[in-house]
């Protein structure tokens, strides 16, 4: 099976002025198509080659893995972000004032969370068994599949999605990113699950 890489859910220079067309450009053209194209090469001829994306990611490790987490992580994050204004479901919003108290201690927690994780990475708001909303963050290219928890959104911090903007202001691109939450999309996964563990 070939891999290819998803279009943006929205135009290059939907996101503008928080995020650039130039920053998607390089983020989803180049970035986000290499580990595509790194990933079909890498795969050719290996038992990985008919595997769904998520399989070769809990499966995998080294550069195999590597790659297939890039892309399962940066599908998540463009799907993640949108310029249309939404808000959390009733069901999300209650799970963020019963695991952190309320929604903005929440995004306090996470942006600082953000803020601080040192190097390349991923935070990631999740699901675990008990039902309960988890912050996890992963350097490079880890993802809550890694720890069976459902992956509800997740914020890219590698320097490659703001340098072009922001230099090396990683809180600046994350109050732009934060507006930018797309939160139908986070609610979806939240529905999504909880669907999946009445049936
Ligand atoms: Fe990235």
């Amino acid at each position: 099976m070939t891999h290819t890489l998803m279009d943006l859910p929205f135009d290059e220079s939907a996101l503008e002025p928080y995020i650039s067309k130039e920053t998607l450009q390089y983020h989803h053209g180049k970035h986000h198509a290499g580990y595509i194209n790194k990933l079909n090469t890498l795969i050719k001829d290996t038992k990985y080659e008919d595997l769904s994306l998520e399989e070769i990611v809990k499966t995998s490790d080294n550069a195999i893995f590597n790659n297939a987490a890039q892309v399962f992580n940066h599908n998540f994050y463009f799907n993640g972000m949108s310029k249309k204004i939404s808000a959390p479901s009733k069901d999300l919003l209650e799970l963020f004032i019963n695991d952190f108290g309320s929604f903005e201690a929440f995004k306090e927690f996470f942006l600082e969370a953000a803020e601080g994780f040192f190097g390349s990475g991923w935070l990631w708001l999740s699901i675990d068994d008990s039902g309960s909303l988890v912050l996890e963050s992963f350097s490079n290219a880890g993802n809550p599949l890694l720890s069976d928890h459902t992956p509800l959104m997740t914020c890219d911090v590698w320097e490659h999605a703001y340098y072009i903007d922001n230099r090396n202001a990683r809180a600046v691109y994350l109050d732009k990113w934060w507006g930018l939450i797309n939160w139908n999309f986070v609610s979806q996964n939240l529905q999504a699950l909880k669907q999946k563990r009445l049936s």
